[in-house]
């Protein structure tokens, strides 16, 4: 049995990762404050394991407590391999940094960057001295290397992500049993994501028009096939630990 941590699989991207991942040999271990019916509905008709968590990523002091629970489903003396799959994002707050709000930027330094980086802490932690393979994937984004007028929230933490990528990296590579990382830029995906950034004022993000051209000239990736490609890359041979790639390349 493999088993897969999978943060935001109640739609977009996350969602489309977790449907490319069911498999009768697996269990998907999914955490957001919602949940995909059609997940659920496509893992019962397959044989697949799957249990959603309900829970708010921004809560941070709660996450260890969170990892408790979702790591007791997990039986690590019998597996073939645990990965987990930091997905789960927002975008806002969109605007120059002094209009935005100070607690919606507190809120996306939580679901985007502490988040990951406690279930990482988590993870390693309760998995060091298995012998399987461990791996986490965490979803990064064109922002990260581009600075957007007005997302100085989404572009920092999404670099600081993939700089927490490559430090992990760094601590995990001499371990006996070490925890591999990449960092991924998905592309451009026709999610719930795409539908905020059009509905943006072009004063609070000036690239808007770029956005809604991708969307009208059929640019978006469907999030199915985004999730396939993640999920192909994370049980391949060509996952390559410490690097921070970008799928359209
Ligand atoms: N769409 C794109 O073009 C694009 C491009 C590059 C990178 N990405 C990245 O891809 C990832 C997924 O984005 P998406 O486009 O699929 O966005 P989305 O459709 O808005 O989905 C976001 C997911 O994150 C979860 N989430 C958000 N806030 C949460 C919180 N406080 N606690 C728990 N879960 C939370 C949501 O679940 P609940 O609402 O159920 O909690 C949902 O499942 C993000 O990291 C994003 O930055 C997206």
């Amino acid at each position: 049995m493999r088993y897969f941590i999978i943060t935001g699989a109640s739609k977009g991207l996350g969602e489309g990762i977790a449907m490319a991942l069911i498999n009768e040999n697996h269990h998907l271990l999914c955490i957001s404050r919602s949940e995909s019916v059609p997940l659920t509905r496509m893992a019962d008709a397959k044989n697949c394991r799957v249990n959603f968590f309900h829970f708010d990523l921004a809560v941070s002091h709660d996450i260890p407590v969170l990892c408790n629970k979702v790591f007791s489903e997990i039986d690590a003396q019998k597996t073939e391999g645990i990965y987990l799959i930091n997905n789960a994002g927002v975008l806002n707050p969109v605007g120059r940094i002094e209009s935005c709000d100070p607690a919606q930027v507190e809120n996306h330094i939580r679901v985007n960057l502490l988040a990951p980086m406690l279930l990482t802490a988590e993870f390693i932690k309760a998995f060091k001295g298995i012998d399987t393979q461990k791996r986490i994937l965490n979803i990064s984004s064109g922002a990260a290397k581009f600075p957007y007028y007005g997302w100085s929230s989404y572009c920092s933490s999404k670099a600081a992500m993939d700089m927490h990528s490559l430090c992990v990296e760094t601590e995990q590579k001499d371990e006996k049993y070490p925890t591999e990382v990449m960092a991924v830029a998905p592309g451009i995906i026709d999610t719930d994501m795409q539908t905020t950034i059009r509905a943006t004022s072009e004063e609070q993000f000036i690239h808007k028009k770029k956005f809604i051209e991708y969307k009208e000239t059929g640019k978006l990736i469907p999030p199915n096939l985004a999730g396939l490609k993640l999920a192909e890359l994370l049980l391949s041979d060509t996952f390559d630990s410490g690097k921070v790639i970008d799928l359209r390349d």
